[in-house]
This record gives C-alpha cells, sequence and structure tokens, in this order.
C-alpha cells in the first residue's frame, strides 16, 4: 500500500505578487488550470502499483477549505491534517505516519511537497515504483537531482555504494542547505546530486527513527494526535501540545543524521530522477518551467511583448505592454505590480519582508 503525502506548508514569498499569505503558492494554478498541490495529487495517478491510498495532505489549518475545495473538484477527497501552527516538516511527516497507521497498515509513504513542478510524469513514476520497493524493504528513499548551480537552498547528497542492482545508491553524505563555497565544491566535485524533497519511507520506520533522532518531537506528535479528532475528512491534533512540539526539517533531524552513521536508523538511499524537476522557488524558476515562444518569452493573460526577450509577463487583469527588454519578469495584480530583473528574482523576498516590516 502506497500512501501520498502532501506537504503544504509553506508560504512561498519569493512568488510575491501573487503569492500571498492568505494564497500560497502552491494553491495558485501557476501552470496549467491546476493549482501546484492538484498537480501533485495527479502526478500520482495511474502509477499502477498495487493498492494507492487517497491522498493525505498536511497542512495549517488556514488553508482547510481551499485544500478540501481543490480535492473535491479534482474528485479525489482524501483526507487533511491539521496543524494549529507550522513546525516545519518533521513534525508534519510524523503527523502523516500517525495518521497512515491509523488503518491498521504500515504504507509506504510517499511524501511530495506541494509547490514542486515535475514535467515528466512517467519518468517520475517510474523512480517512485523503483523506491517503493526500497522503501518496503525498510529504507528511506531519497530522489537526487543532477545541480546545475551552487544553490544554497537545497540539501546535497553524495551518492554511496550501489544499493540493490538498479541504479540506486546508498546515502554516502548528505549536508542540508551548504554555504555558498561548500555548494560550489560539492558542484565542481560532480558526485553531489540536489534533494529533491520527496521521500519514501514506511510510516513505521519514520516513526522509528525519530524515536533515535528526535524523541521529544515524536512524543509531542504522539500527545497532540492523541488528543486530536476526526471531522469528516479533516483531522485535527491537540492544538496545546503541537505547539509545543520543536520545530525541525527532515533534513536536519533525520537525513544528515543518517548519513552520518548514526546508530539506530534505517539504512538512507538515493534514486537519480530526470523528470525535469524545478521547486518553482522564485519566478526565474517558473519561467524556465513554462512553455515560451520563439523568443523565450512567456506571457499570461493580457500581454503585448514588441522585441523582447526570455520576459516573463503575467497579467491577472490589466495590460501589460513591453517594448525591448530581456530577462524581465512583470506580474501584475489587483494592488501590486512586481518589475525584476530575471537573474535578481530570488530578492523579491527582500521586498516581501519590507512591507511586512511596514504593516
Ligand atoms: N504541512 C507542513 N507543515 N508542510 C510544510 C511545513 C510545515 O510546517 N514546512 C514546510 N512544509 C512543506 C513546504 O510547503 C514544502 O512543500 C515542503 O514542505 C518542503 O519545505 P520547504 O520549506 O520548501 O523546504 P526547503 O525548500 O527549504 O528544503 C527542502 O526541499 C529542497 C528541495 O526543494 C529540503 O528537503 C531540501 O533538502 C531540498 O533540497
Ligand atoms: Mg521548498
Amino acid at each position: 500500500l502506497i500512501q501520498p503525502v502532501v506537504l503544504s506548508g509553506g508560504s512561498g514569498t519569493r512568488l510575491w505578487p501573487l503569492s500571498r499569505e492568505k494564497y500560497p503558492k502552491q494553491l495558485l494554478p501557476l501552470i496549467g488550470d491546476d493549482s501546484l498541490l492538484q498537480a501533485t495529487v495527479r502526478r500520482v495517478e495511474g502509477l499502477g502499483l498495487g493498492t494507492i491510498a487517497a491522498p493525505m495532505v498536511v497542512c495549517n489549518e488556514e488553508y482547510r477549505f481551499v485544500i478540501a475545495e481543490q480535492l473535491r473538484l479534482m474528485g479525489q477527497p482524501g483526507s487533511i491534517v491539521l496543524e494549529p501552527t507550522g513546525r516545519n516538516t518533521a513534525p508534519a511527516l510524523t503527523l502523516a505516519a500517525l495518521a497512515a497507521l491509523r488503518g491498521g497498515a504500515d504504507p509506504v509513504l510517499l511524501v511530495m511537497p506541494a509547490d514542486h513542478v515535475i514535467v515528466d510524469k512517467a519518468a517520475f513514476q517510474a523512480v517512485v515504483r523503483q523506491g517503493a520497493l526500497l522503501a518496503d524493504g525498510g529504507a528511506i528513499v531519497t530522489f537526487g537531482i543532477t545541480p546545475d548551480s551552487p544553490e544554497t537552498g537545497y540539501g546535497y547528497i553524495q551518492a554511496g555504494a550501489a544499493y540493490g542492482d538498479s541504479g540506486a545508491a546508498t546515502i554516502a553524505r548528505f549536508v542540508e542547505k551548504p554555504d555558498q563555497a561548500t555548494a560550489q565544491s560539492y558542484l565542481d566535485a560532480g558526485t553531489y546530486s540536489w534533494n529533491s524533497g520527496l521521500f519514501m519511507v514506511q510510516a513505521s520506520v519514520w516513526l522509528a527513527a525519530m524515536g533515535v533522532c528526535r524523541a521529544d518531537i515524536l512524543a509531542a506528535c504522539q500527545t497532540a494526535w492523541d488528543a486530536g479528532q476526526t471531522d469528516g475528512e479533516f483531522v485535527r491534533v491537540g492544538k496545546e501540545v503541537f505547539s509545543t512540539c520543536p520545530s525541525d526539517s527532515i533534513d536536519y533531524a533525520v537525513m544528515e543524521r543518517i548519513a552520518s552513521g548514526q546508530a539506530g536508523l534505517p539504512p538512507g538511499v538515493v534514486i537519480p530522477l530526470a523528470a525535469g524537476w524545478s521547486d518553482v522557488g522564485a519566478w526565474d524558476a517558473l519561467w524556465q518551467v513554462l512553455p515560451k515562444d520563439a523568443a523565450g518569452n512567456v506571457s499570461q493573460g493580457d500581454v503585448l511583448l514588441h522585441n523582447c526577450r526570455n520576459t516573463l509577463a503575467l497579467s491577472e487583469g490589466r495590460l501589460i505592454a513591453c517594448v525591448g527588454v530581456d530577462d524581465i519578469v512583470v506580474v501584475e495584480t489587483a494592488d501590486a505590480i512586481l518589475v525584476a530583473h530575471k537573474d535578481q528574482t530570488q530578492d523579491v523576498k527582500k521586498i516581501v519582508e519590507s512591507l511586512k516590516q511596514k504593516g
């Protein structure tokens, strides 16, 4: 049994002004008609892997109605585990594992961030099938992307010895969010991949690993879970206890420790993933994955371009007209307009920070 688990927590400030606190990027139809969350759920359709459980989404309770509606619209109601406050991905996955064990089975969790784009669904499904076998055998499976820049926002995985005979390897090192110089050295070494943020692990294996690495988080999640209740498709956890739960990510809490060989942990495995993966962190990444005209421009909505190249123009209402510009991002919404150079779209979060300070 495979249990798809969609983690939908982040707010995506670098995609301002489309992504807002009230409506984060994974709930927006940034690519096509589906939101990124819906596209994530659809990505497992037709996996052909025995039984696939209905999707489980773990999210902040603030988004419960939007998410429930998006799942219903696609005919995949599933279950929605509600966090009173975000405590990062390790507690989120721990709650998902507790929820998955409710039915008496011990499924393999297929953990998927809600805010990623994967272009090649068939290639994705092929590695998931491979990962399912390894996770069923007790491993924690990650998926590695060939890096093309010294990105500091990702985890870096160094592959060790082959694990089985199908291209998977043990994780020799796992370094979450290295500094720029370290990231550059990993890129130069050529033996590291980026952690895609997708994981496969059996529910009981994850809980046991948390017991070894972060018994405090496991205990807080278990108590919050025991104090929780089910309400239709919504699963609520005890608010007071969960708010005392420490924050940590899957990567720092468990993956780095597995790679460093800490005793009592399951094997960590990496499978290469070449499927047009992007975490669409910022506008330049979105430009990368969207269909372009012959001059490399992406336009959506009411947009007129003359003599422009590699430009991204998205209009929600008013006409955007650009003449003779290259590598520019223009995003028009009802109450804000962003104009940015495509090389500096990471810094859009600085604007969001200063807006927050202004209140
Ligand atoms: N439910 C829930 N609750 N989801 C959360 C929470 C939370 O408290 N915090 C984050 N998430 C969701 C995010 O919405 C996203 O879909 C996913 O979990 C990963 O969290 P990020 O905050 O986006 O992590 P990251 O991008 O910094 O790093 C992770 O992803 C990289 C690839 O994109 C790590 O796994 C890195 O190693 C990896 O390279
Ligand atoms: Mg992310």
